[in-house]
């Protein structure tokens, strides 16, 4: 089913939440492509989904690490265990598996839920230093940085 964003997945934080938001498209095209049954556009879109998901992940772990959130390495871990999860998929679609609407599951779900629970904890934790971080919209700020380190 395709995905609709819902208003209460927003943490309130807008750079963030159009990571989001665009994380949640690349899982719709992912079950057009399922839909249609493209192998080939499946193992792509899975790739750049893996790609952006990373360097989301990056962002926002260095974000954190700026304004000092005290669960930033436990935060980390979860990042780092989803983007294991994805490619060991990659793999089994590679090899000609068909993991395309279990993996389509696992997606939605997960990300549903490290959203609205431990992405809303972090935020809600370190709200105040994170919109002086990044309400500096300077060339040297922070925020364009970080944008153009990990999105390029
Ligand atoms: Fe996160």
């Amino acid at each position: 089913m395709t995905m609709l964003w819902d208003a209460s997945w927003n943490v309130g934080i807008d750079v963030i939440d159009a990571q989001h938001k665009r994380i949640v498209e690349y899982i719709n095209a992912l079950e057009t492509a399922i839909t249609h049954q493209q192998h080939a556009v499946i193992g792509q879109v899975l790739a750049q989904l893996t790609d952006y998901t990373e360097s989301h992940f990056a962002f926002e772990e260095s974000l954190q690490q700026e304004v000092g959130y005290e669960y930033a390495i436990p935060h980390q871990a979860t990042h780092k265990t989803f983007v294991a999860r994805i490619k060991k998929y990659q793999t089994r679609h590679d090899a000609g598996e068909d993991i395309a609407s279990q993996l389509h599951t696992m997606l939605s779900t997960w990300l549903v839920h490290h959203i609205s629970r431990d992405d809303a904890a972090y935020v809600k934790a370190v709200h105040e230093s994170m919109r002086h971080v990044l309400s500096n919209t300077k060339e040297d700020g922070w925020l364009k940085r970080s944008l153009k380190r990990f999105f390029g």
